[in-house]
């Protein structure tokens, strides 16, 4: 379309008035076309020039914001707009050239209390900002099932936890239960030795009750939802001073550590306890895996598109496929005095920081554990219309 006016305009000293007025209606029916598109999407469209002045608004727009009349064009934007945080919002963000990856606001639509998301892209015509471009997409249903979604995936989870529970209670429940028929046994007996075989059913039934307490101490840390504190830093240094804090131990089980740790990787948004704490417990996990041979774990970091990954490869027995799928679970364990909750853990504090865990484990060959972090966006992207495939 513009490669067809710019040829006109270019033509048009040579036309007469006729082609001339033939050219503009063109021009007017081509305008009309694409207002009409845009007037048909569902989402609400802004554009604002560079003092952010509007420019266009479509049909979707108004009704969401409720701009009547033509009054607001070639007006501060944020002017047009009524609800007062929507407005105080796009004049902040447009001010400041800030990039809106969709923030939220509650607006009455009829009788109707809907989910407005609202994005803010500059508007770029090669390669200068020419001014802004404002989406505005209604996210009620899609935020209702997200809610729908996480509160069915919670309730599973607690459901899975509670059996685990239900499970675990059940061994020293038994146990208390039979230690205090003895007791009652003694207490009926005449014999005088029952005293002391006494204090022992009662030292069982004490440290099984501290079992009991343990598994429901235990129980509510898998459950607390966790306060996390994100800060941006470096993967590479924390790796360091993880390996710094656990290097003795493993080298003592003869497990050698090779690091290969890729430099100048971006800063990614951690909260640093909680990562460290992950990480520490798959390397307990792959300690404990080798520690009757020794062997070799592997860490590296590395960038993969916009992610940064992290994996964490031993050489020990590997997990067998049959058990793959359960030792993310609470409570499940191999081990004779395992918690089973080490990668409940970590699948929790990977979850809270949005990231994707990767295993490959292999029996006989090992297991790698990878964690693949997100690279929070902070540089702008723009939208443009420049080059050939984005013309209006
Ligand atoms: N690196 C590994 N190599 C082999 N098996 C592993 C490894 N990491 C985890 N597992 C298996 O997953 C199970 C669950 O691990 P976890 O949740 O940390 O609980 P725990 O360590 O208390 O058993 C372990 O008991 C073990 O069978
Ligand atoms: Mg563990």
């Amino acid at each position: 379309m513009r490669k067809l006016t710019e040829r006109a305009i270019k033509a048009l000293p040579r036309q007469n008035a006729e082609q001339i007025k033939a050219i503009v209606n063109d021009l007017v029916d081509g305008n009309k076309v694409l207002e009409t598109v845009l007037s048909s999407l569902p989402a609400g469209i802004m554009v604002s020039d560079i003092n952010h002045d509007l420019l266009f608004i479509n049909t979707q727009a108004r009704r969401f914001l409720k701009i009547l009349g033509r009054d607001f064009l070639e007006k501060k934007i944020w002017k047009a707009v009524q609800d007062k945080d929507i407005s105080r919002f796009i004049q902040l963000n447009l001010l400041s050239q800030e990039r809106i990856d969709g923030e939220d606001f509650n607006i009455q639509v009829g009788n109707k209390v809907k989910i407005l998301s609202i994005s803010i892209l500059p508007l770029v015509d090669r390669g200068t900002i020419k001014g802004s471009f404002i989406s505005l997409e209604d996210v009620t249903e899609k935020r209702a099932e997200s809610l729908r979604l996480r509160r069915a995936e919670s309730l599973a989870s607690l459901t899975t936890l509670a059996a685990g529970v239900a499970h675990e209670i059940k061994n020293p429940l038994g146990s208390i239960s039979i230690h205090i028929q003895l007791m009652q046994k003694c207490l009926n007996s005449e014999n005088e030795v029952c005293k002391a075989e006494f204090m022992d059913y009662l030292n069982v039934v004490n440290e099984e009750v501290d079992r009991l307490n343990q598994i429901v101490v235990n129980y509510l840390f898998a459950v607390r939802p966790m306060d996390t504190n994100p800060k941006c830093r470096c993967i590479n240094g924390l790796i360091e001073e993880l390996i710094d804090f656990i290097h003795f131990e493993l080298e003592q089980d003869s497990i050698e550590i090779i690091k290969n740790l890729e430099e100048g990787l971006p800063e990614l948004k951690l909260d640093d306890k909680l990562i460290k704490q992950a990480f520490l417990n798959i390397i307990k996990n792959a300690q404990a895996s080798m520690s009757d041979k020794g062997g070799l774990l592997k860490i590296s970091s590395y960038k993969v598109n916009d992610t940064v990954a992290v994996s964490i490869t031993d050489s020990g027995p590997g997990i067998p496929d049959d058990i793959k799928d359960k030792i993310f679970e609470p409570y499940f364990t191999t081990k004779d005095s395992g918690s089973g909750l080490g990668l409940t853990l970590v699948y929790k504090i990977m979850k809270e920081h949005s990231v994707e865990i990767r295993l490959n484990s292999i029996v006989g060959k090992g297991t790698d554990f990878t964690f693949i972090f997100p690279i929070p966006q902070k540089g702008q992207k723009l939208i443009g219309w420049d080059g050939e495939n984005n013309e209006f």
